[in-house]
């Protein structure tokens, strides 16, 4: 017997999102949070940099706008930039009403006022951080605000498997009812109903070999979308952080580019420096740029890494500003105060995702989508750093107001049909599972990586295209498990971006292809919007 559970939103994903978004609404409803992991492992913990607003006397709105814009390459919707820049103040406020522990130091004159990092892309200091682990300073935060909620139910190690929709029951109108929940520690699966349903899943990395992204970073959400039939925009857009720890054993350990807004530099194996021969901004350039310098260097000389120098600041400095990192790179044997140290660029961030309007409403009635599992507008083709954090507060805020005030005229599905378990057996064969998980992410690391040519990319669509079959086929014959629910999301997501990547007949921000090498001036840029319905789809950006 299925268990069933009903709520009055259920709310999929436990970072920044997902988590913001079920404080505010549990003023007012009953939520369940799914964590398909512990409640706060997830991108957000492992944030470093802090988050970006207009803080400084000296900054502008104006001027985070054109940075956001600039980054984006032509592909941000200028009405969300300035909807998410605008609210900027207020989301740190928040936070730091909720108890999260920024960073402060004093001012010129001796006032204390919280201390700015700068970033690649920003013209300006405007990101407030907390020493270097902002991310586990606000979700922590964040859990233990949730945890001392009575309308909040958490459920951790619960992972949603798919959407339940009113199409899939053959009823109409077509709208979201709930979801198949796999309860990883006792085995089973259970039905999720609810008037309203939330995608927080956050991003894709693991669709690739190298990733600074911890496992959950599936895109499950995105894939469980894809299969309900939502638009999804903009996948070719795979942000590649420029400076992650180049070691065998330092498993997506990343070095924050708030090391570079303090001065330090990217040298090549022979000690010399190289970014400025390849933007204006050198080593604070936006980080398609940067990550595509290095790739380039490292091709040409045909070098494993490059190494990122501070060592000319203080130590105490060094040590102040950046005390996890130093740690962390310490284990492994590199001394940031004394030596550069070795980095490669790995997958980051996926600028896109499930297309959303303004208060995180998806193209499927009752699915809203926030964080960076969705595709809002902001990013464009190539997100500003430290502006993810700002947009999951910014539309966790948007998403609670449009709920809020629809809540009460959507009725309680009642009576979801039970998982259907008759017509699969226990797998023999778990070996295809891990083996097609390796084979995704390597070949996507190989063809579908910072630089691209249609050739590799059309290579890298026909092994994909077998690989979705044989698990297709494989998930309809044996019994749920964890990887098998993260291996067909992932082979679905990595089609998509294949597939967008093949569509995008130019090359713009993240989307490097040698075959297009310039950005198309024929027209306005263009977002690549697909579905499971249409899968081709060129759509004017709005
Ligand atoms: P996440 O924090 O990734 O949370 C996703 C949640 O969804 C998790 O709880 C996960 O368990 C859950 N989930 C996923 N699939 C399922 C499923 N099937 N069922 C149930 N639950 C599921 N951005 C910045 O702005 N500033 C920074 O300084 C910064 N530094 C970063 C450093 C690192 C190392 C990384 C990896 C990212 C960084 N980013 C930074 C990006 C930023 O952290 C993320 O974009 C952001 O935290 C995403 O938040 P989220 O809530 O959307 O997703
Ligand atoms: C970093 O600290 O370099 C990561 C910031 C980000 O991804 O926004």
């Amino acid at each position: 017997m299925t268990d069933q559970h009903q709520h009055d939103v259920l709310i999929i994903g436990s970072g920044a999102a997902g988590l913001s978004l079920a404080l505010q609404l549990a003023e007012n409803a009953q939520v369940a949070v799914l964590s398909k992991s512990a409640l706060v492992e997830g991108a957000t913990y492992y944030a470093q940099g802090g988050v970006s607003a207009v803080l400084d006397t000296c900054d502008s709105i104006e001027s985070h706008v054109q940075d956001t814009l600039d980054s984006g390459a032509g592909l941000c919707n200028p009405d969300v930039v300035r909807f998410v820049v605008e609210h900027g103040r207020e989301s740190i406020q928040w936070l730091i009403g909720l108890g999260v522990n920024f960073t402060k130091t004093k001012d010129a004159e001796g006032k204390l006022d919280y201390h700015l990092n700068q970033e690649g892309g920003h013209s300006h200091r405007r990101i407030v951080h907390a020493a270097d682990c902002t991310g586990r300073a606000i979700e922590t935060t964040l859990e233990q605000r949730v945890k001392q909620h009575q309308n909040i139910e958490l459920f951790e190690h619960h992972a949603a498997i798919d959407l339940i929709t009113a199409e899939k029951l053959g009823q109409t109108p077509n709208r979201c009812l709930g979801a198949y929940v796999y309860d990883r520690r006792r085995g089973c699966i259970s039905v999720f109903s609810a008037r309203l349903v939330v995608l927080a899943t956050g991003g894709a990395g693991k669709v690739y070999l190298y990733t600074s992204n911890p496992d959950t970073c599936t895109g499950d959400g995105i894939a469980m979308a894809w299969r309900a039939g939502c638009d999804i925009a903009n996948m070719e857009f795979v942000q590649f952080h420029p400076t992650c720890l180049y070691h065998p054993q330092a498993k997506s350990l990343l070095i924050s580019e708030a090391l570079r807004g303090e001065g330090a530099r990217l040298l090549l194996s022979n000690g010399e420096p190289f970014m400025n021969k390849y933007d204006p901004r050198g080593e604070l350039a936006p980080r398609d740029i940067v990550a595509r310098a290095i790739d380039h260097e490292m091709k040409r000389r045909g070098d494993d890494c490059i190494y990122l120098d501070i060592s000319h600041k203080p130590d105490e400095f060094i040590i102040e500003h950046f005390p996890t990192i130093y740690e962390s790179c310490r284990k492994f044997g590199f001394d940031l105060c004394k030596d550069p140290v070795p980095v490669v660029p790995a997958a980051h961030y996926t600028c896109g995702g499930i297309v959303i309007d303004k208060r995180g409403r998806t193209n499927l009635c009752g699915l809203y989508s926030i964080g960076e599992a969705s595709c809002s507008g902001l990013h464009g083709a190539n997100r500003m750093a430290s502006n993810s954090l700002l947009e999951c507060v910014v539309y966790a805020h948007s998403a609670c107001k449009d709920i809020d005030d629809r809540l009460k005229s959507v009725s309680l599905p009642d009576g979801l049909p039970d998982w259907d378990e008759s017509q699969v057996t226990d797998s023999d064969e778990e070996v295809v599972v891990s083996h097609n998980w390796d084979e995704i992410r390597r070949f996507m690391w190989d063809y579908v990586g910072i630089v691209r040519t249609s050739k590799r990319l059309q290579r890298a669509l026909n092994r994909i295209q077998l690989l979705q079959q044989e698990i297709h086929d494989y998930y309809g014959n044996f019994r749920i498990t964890d990887d098998l629910i993260e291996l067909r999301n992932v082979s679905t997501v990595a089609e998509i971006i294949i597939q967008s990547a093949l569509q995008r007949k130019e090359s713009r921000g993240l989307h490097y292809s040698l075959d297009y090498p310039e950005p198309d001036k024929r027209g306005p840029a263009r977002d690549t919007v697909m579905s499971i319905h249409t899968l081709k789809g060129d759509h004017q950006a709005a």
